[in-house]
């Protein structure tokens, strides 16, 4: 059996990344961006090479087996038997929730999200004209839950999409088969189009809380949804600009591929190469990494929740932990959260670009030592 190491990744400083280069002359851990410091899986790197050595990057359409692969990959991993007509290339997530609003809604129209939330959901209905209409997701506990009453009363305001971020970027939860059916129940009854990034569902932690793709409940939430999809999280290769809708009604679909036309590019053909060998190939990269985002999670939380002031919620998926400073920050008067980690050698992001002030999100996908530095670091700030 191959092993892969993820005890150590490629050199990032002084290279082209975001992530690492918002730090270039500072000793910061660079926490923020949500990429991996691992390198793509070595099947997704042998592809690529063999494809460069073609020598030629001429105009591409996804061939069937990359579709197959998806399709297949789908059906693997969550259950979830589709058709290769409801698939719609993209070249990126972000692009294709921003074609939803585009394609469901009017000017003036309502585009429900719960907060916190990944911040391009908070800016994509005003790109259109559109409205953003948000209720804030309660933490009971240590879950992060909806506010079901709150959500309801919300679609009163014009609401025509409701964009589902699940699994959940910041707060890390798989949303179970209860609250999705409650979701697609409220769908129905104000027949809103349920747009749902499911880029996190290669990342579920929890072996107990499979992801369910919100569109494989029943054959008429399907009919009403748009899903988004991409390798580029599950296997670090997002600016490779690969991503997919996946859009059962015929109806919808035409709508969405006429608000694509003329502003949405192909996607990228080395994209398309890594896509298809990552679907298929690189199941067992994926439990490797697995294993050591459950053990970088487990490693956050213990310490997080042992610091005076912080707190945090268990990491259903992703690599992403959702902390909670608002103590830290009222008993030591900190007003601004991002910039007291940064004094403290840690670059993380900022709670209030989702919606939140007083909690920031800390990547942990890189490797344990590096995540045990920045933790390292965090507690000493604490403390101090
Ligand atoms: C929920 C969510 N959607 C979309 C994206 C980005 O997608 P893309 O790079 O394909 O536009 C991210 C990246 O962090 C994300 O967390």
């Amino acid at each position: 059996m191959t092993t892969f190491d993820f005890s150590t990744g490629p050199e990032r400083a002084g290279s082209d990344s975001i992530k690492w280069r918002r730090y270039a002359d500072r000793d910061v851990i660079p926490m923020w961006v949500a990429d991996m410091d691992f390198a793509a899986p070595p099947a997704v790197l042998e592809a690529l090479h063999t494809r460069i050595d073609h020598g030629v990057f001429g105009y591409a359409d996804p061939w069937p087996s990359v579709a197959e692969a998806v399709i297949d990959g789908i059906a693997r991993d969550h259950a979830w038997q589709i058709k290769p007509e409801w698939l719609v290339w993209l070249p990126g997530v972000v692009t294709g929730f921003n074609v939803a609003v585009r394609a469901v809604g009017q000017p003036g129209d309502g585009v429900f999200t719960a907060t916190p939330v990944y911040p391009p959901f908070l800016h994509a209905p005003g790109n259109f004209e559109q409205r953003l209409v948000t209720t804030p997701l309660l933490q009971h506990g240590t879950r992060w839950e909806w506010d079901w009453s709150r959500t309801e009363a919300a679609m009163a305001d014009g609401v025509r999409l409701f964009m589902l971020c699940n699994p959940h970027n910041p707060v890390g939860r798989v949303f179970d088969r209860d609250e999705l059916g409650r979701i697609a129940a409220l769908a129905e009854r104000h027949d809103l189009v349920i747009c749902s990034d499911e880029i996190h569902c290669g990342l579920v932690l929890d072996p107990a809380k499979p992801h369910i793709p919100i569109a494989s409940l029943d054959e008429s939430v399907a009919k009403r949804t748009i899903t988004l999809m991409a390798p580029s999280k599950t296997w670090n290769i997002p600016a490779l600009y690969c991503a997919f809708a996946i859009i059962p009604d015929a109806g919808l679909r035409a709508r969405y591929k006429r608000a694509m036309a003329g502003i949405v590019p192909h996607v990228n053909v080395l994209g398309l190469v890594a896509t298809e060998v990552a679907y298929r190939d690189c199941g067992p990269w994926r439990e490797a990494l697995l294993d050591t985002l459950r053990a970088n999670a487990a490693r956050v939380v213990d310490v997080i929740n042992s610091l005076p002031g912080l707190s945090t919620t268990p990491v259903e998926a992703t690599y992403l932990a959702w902390i909670d400073c608002r103590e830290l920050l009222a008993t030591r008067g900190i007003a601004n959260v991002a910039a007291f980690f940064e004094a403290a050698g840690v670059g993380l992001s900022d709670g209030k670009d989702f919606g939140l002030p007083g909690f920031v999100r800390l990547n942990f996908g890189c490797p344990p030592a590096r995540l045990e530095e920045g933790l390292v670091r965090i507690r000493r700030a604490v403390i101090s």
